[in-house]
């Protein structure tokens, strides 16, 4: 694939191969991990408008952020346009340079409170959405799905909605919402909206190689791909993707993730969040079940660490 800069509103961002959102894993060191090697702009995971509102300081701390990450990047969800402009407006997030929305979240707790994916179906909402968030000074960008489930699809009205309404990028998850994360993703709806709109468009789905990612580009002509899971066990995509010469090895790059975590969090808290982290770091290693079984009994970012120096 083409690897290029791109503008979102009047920031520039170093190439088009990004790090999608990731409840759970889009952490402040994932971040910087793959920054390093190479991804043009990371996403926090979704956070909630509502829960910063009545419960920042559990949510403010999934807002954590370091110097190293140049251009800051949030995503958020919700369904009320003012309780989002006063998240977007508040000191929490004064250090973020972009504000993604997330109308694409298929989870059923989300789903039935009216947000992520249940935007796809009441445009207006959505429209109005934006529309308060993009007058709120920061670019502000749009993560959705092609529709709510197969055969019907909404992709291009509703990228052309984002655009109108004032989004500066969309991101086009290639799946509907029953299909989860599972199944083709949809080129020729993500090539629709390409078509459709100026601003730019991140393809994303199912990018797990270099060779996928071309793929995507290919089919969608899109303007750049975003990675998910593929990201989650293996951090070097980026410097795949991009070509760029690797600026980690993979077991540097998994120590530099516990090391920056454990200088967080401490040792104990550190261990305990790790070892989700381990369960996909370690997918592709000899005895893999064995370690994991290990990982997840460490009680110390030390132990942690002594698997990582003798097996990854
Ligand atoms: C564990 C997990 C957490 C996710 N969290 C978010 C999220 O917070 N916000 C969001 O927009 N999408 C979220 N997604 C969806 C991904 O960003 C992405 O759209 C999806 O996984 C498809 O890309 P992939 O096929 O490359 O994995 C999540 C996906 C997974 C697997």
């Amino acid at each position: 694939m083409e690897i290029k800069s791109i503008k979102i509103g009047n920031i520039e961002v170093p190439n088009n191969v990004f790090l999608a959102p990731l409840a759970g894993y889009s952490s402040a060191e994932m971040r910087v991990v793959c920054t390093l090697l190479g991804a043009g702009l990371a996403f926090t995971e979704m956070v909630s408008a509502k829960g910063l509102k009545y419960n920042p300081k559990a949510t403010n701390e999934l807002l954590y952020t370091y110097p190293e990450e140049k251009i800051k990047a949030v995503q958020l969800f919700g369904e009320d346009s003012e309780v989002l402009s006063w998240a977007v407006k508040s000191e929490y997030l004064q250090k973020f340079d972009i504000v993604d929305i997330n109308m694409g979240c298929p989870v059923p707790k989300i789903f039935n409170n009216g947000e992520g994916s249940a935007l796809l179906k009441d445009m207006n909402k959505a429209s109005k959405i934006i529309e308060s968030l993009a007058k709120c000074g920061k670019p502000v960008t749009v993560k959705f799905r092609i529709g709510l489930e197969e055969g019907n699809y909404v992709t291009k009205e509703f990228a052309k909605m984002c655009e109108d309404s004032g989004a500066s990028l969309i991101t086009i998850h290639g799946r509907v919402r029953t299909a989860i994360y599972s199944g083709d993703v949809n080129f020729k709806e993500i090539e629709s909206a390409k078509n459709a709109v100026k601003i730019p468009v991140i393809a994303n789905g199912g990018v797990f190689t270099k060779e996928d990612a071309n793929v995507l580009m290919d089919r969608t002509g899109a303007d750049g791909v975003m990675v998910a899971r593929g990201a989650m066990n293996n951090p070097l995509i980026f410097s795949e993707i991009t070509e760029s010469k690797s600026a980690l090895t993979f077991k540097e790059a998994v120590l530099m993730h516990l090391n920056l975590l454990e200088k967080r969090l401490g040792s104990e808290r550190c261990a305990v969040i790790f070892r989700k982290q381990m369960a996909f770091y370690l997918k592709g290693v000899r005895d893999s079940k064995k370690l994991k079984e290990k990982a997840f009994s460490a009680t110390s970012a030390n132990e942690m660490r002594q698997i990582i120096l003798n097996y990854v």
